[in-house]
């Protein structure tokens, strides 16, 4: 496996939230031409390809996610001269371009919206899910979007509705009318030729929806969204022949690489789309919803090794742009003991580690005064939910006056732990966050094992330690997670019990502290030790 590197599957993705790393105009708002003054600081971390949530044209409806022109940029964060900038600049530095499609739905200020909606008769009019009412005037099926409304929304120019399982301002794309497909290959087309290695396909699972729009069964939930059993608008067998004709356009250019946002996934979902032919990964978000426990963990990777394909690769994440940071969710206080393990977790886990942006110095949710939440999910569902606001807030760069982020306005607050908690102030510090990511990455491109060695749980005292360890022909790596605040001993017995091992990274130690009599091997509250088998 180290003799045949793939930068996909060895390397760790950083997921940048465009509005919130670094603005360059001081308009307040992220851009290209902050990311660009930042490329260094990410080959110093030393990633291997960035994903950028989207920077087409959008009015932000769900900032970005809504896009109403799939091959420009936003003018708020560039041109398309800035892009190929950044393209350029990245892969000089060794770094790849991920970019987020955006294909499940469009802005309903897309030019094919806007077209689609004036009648029945034009070129575009069967590109979205037009439906008349029924003929007791109610809506077409019992569909809900998830963000807090029915997912039909009457058209009165068209004089019919429309399906979106976002906002109304979402409508959904017609994926079952061949020129939809076609307009969305030439959009990935576009990209590829450009220079993008690769893309992070939202909500890909939703596609295609069944042809007869059969009412979905109902279920036990809080929303409405959760009282009904998603069979009929997600995950149809459709996706499976689309799949395969997106992977032979990606192979008909050298080493690119496309990852699915599974909507509502299990393992097995995840699986069936990463089959062979298929795309090459997909998220899961098993570990996402796991509380501070290292048998949650586990199970989660087994169900996730357990379900994919063996020539598959997982995708491992704690955090992105729709979910509570890390720290925050782990209740870390100003510790970031615990988020050390977090970052060995999911650099040494056998697949590919997926990190947002600011993770690396342990960025903490913001708190969001209900008159200033900007996600309109937050405005909806305030208090029970205040929105996406809080993780999304600007990079902390520096102890300066907006953290370094923007000379103007943030369009969102700056964490009031800047002063300390920031890119400057943890780069002077050997024992910071941001060190322990570079050297477990570095570890990572060190220790073929760690890349693209089989995973194997050891023995380990429940409620405490996870361990684990990676092989491959040439090497075997032990990984030992301490997840309480207090010292636990790993028996070394069994599988463990080897000529010797060296120690490779700790947190807590130098050297590697003797096995005690008994075969023993102690290890502080919160640390992360990776061993080495002695060559
Ligand atoms: C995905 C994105 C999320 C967005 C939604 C609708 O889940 O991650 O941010 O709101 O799709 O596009």
């Amino acid at each position: 496996m180290a003799a045949n590197p793939i930068w996909w599957r060895d390397g760790v993705v950083y997921q940048i939230y465009p509005r919130s790393f670094a603005d360059s105009n001081g308009d307040g708002i992220g851009d290209l031409g902050g990311v660009i003054q930042h490329l260094d600081y990410l080959a110093e971390l030393g990633v291997e390809a960035i994903w950028y949530s989207p920077f087409y044209p959008s009015p932000d409806v769900d900032f970005g996610y809504d896009v109403s022109n799939y091959t420009d940029i936003d003018p708020k964060f560039g041109s398309l001269a800035d892009f190929d900038r950044l393209v350029t600049e990245s892969h000089q530095r060794g770094i790849r371009v991920i970019l987020d499609l955006v294909l499940n739905h469009t802005s309903d200020q897309h030019l094919w919206f806007q077209e689609s909606r004036k009648g029945k008769d034009n070129p575009y009019s069967d590109w979205y899910i037009w439906r008349d009412a029924k003929p007791d005037g109610s809506l077409p099926n019992n569909w809900e979007a998830i963000f807090g409304t029915p997912g039909w929304e009457w058209d009165a120019k068209r004089d019919q509705y429309y399906y979106h399982m976002f906002y109304p301002q979402q409508p959904d794309l017609n994926w079952r009318n061949p020129q939809v497909r076609q307009a969305c290959l030439d959009v990935v087309r576009f990209w590829l030729d450009r220079g993008v290695d690769g893309f992070r396909l939202d909500v890909f699972s939703n596609f295609f929806k069944h042809p007869d729009l059969p009412d979905n069964p109902p279920a036990v939930g809080l929303r409405a969204f959760d009282r009904q059993k998603h069979i009929y608008d997600s995950n149809q067998p459709d996706m499976i022949p689309l799949l395969r004709e997106l992977r032979e356009l990606l192979d008909s250019y050298p080493e690119r690489y496309a990852v699915g946002e599974t909507f509502m996934p299990t393992p097995q979902s995840v699986s069936a789309y990463t089959a062979p032919g298929l795309i090459h990964a997909a998220f899961d978000f098993e570990m996402l919803h796991c509380r501070w426990d290292p048998e949650c963990f586990q199970k989660a990777i087994l169900a996730t090794e357990k379900a994919m394909h063996p020539d598959s690769w997982p995708v491992y994440t704690l955090n992105n742009h729709d979910t509570s940071r890390t720290a925050s969710r782990y209740h870390c206080g100003n510790n970031d003991a615990r988020l050390k393990v977090a970052a060995a977790l999911t650099i040494t886990l056998r697949g590919t580690p997926f990190i947002y942006y600011g993770e690396e110095i342990g960025m903490r949710n913001i708190h969001v005064p209900r008159r200033f939440i900007q996600d309109r999910i937050g405005e909806k569902y305030w208090p029970i939910f205040d929105g996406r606001d809080k993780n999304r807030s600007p990079m902390q760069w520096n102890a300066n006056s907006h953290a370094g982020f923007t000379t103007g306005k943030p369009w969102l607050p700056v964490h009031p732990d800047h002063g300390t908690r920031n890119v400057e102030a943890q780069r002077k510090d050997p024992q910071s966050l941001f060190h322990f990511y570079r050297r477990l990455i570095q570890l990572r491109k060190e220790l073929s094992a760690l890349r693209g060695g089989l995973f194997q749980p050891v023995t380990y005292e429940p409620r405490k330690l996870l361990a684990y360890l990676r092989q491959d022909s040439e090497q075997t790596v032990l990984v030992v997670l301490n997840f309480s605040h207090r010292p636990v001993r790993l028996a070394m017995g069994g599988e463990l019990r080897r000529n010797g091992w060296v120690l490779a990274l700790s947190n807590k130690h130098d050297t590697l502290p003797a096995i005690e009599k008994g075969g023993y091997l102690s290890l502080q509250g919160d640390e992360v030790m990776i061993l080495t088998e002695k060559g």
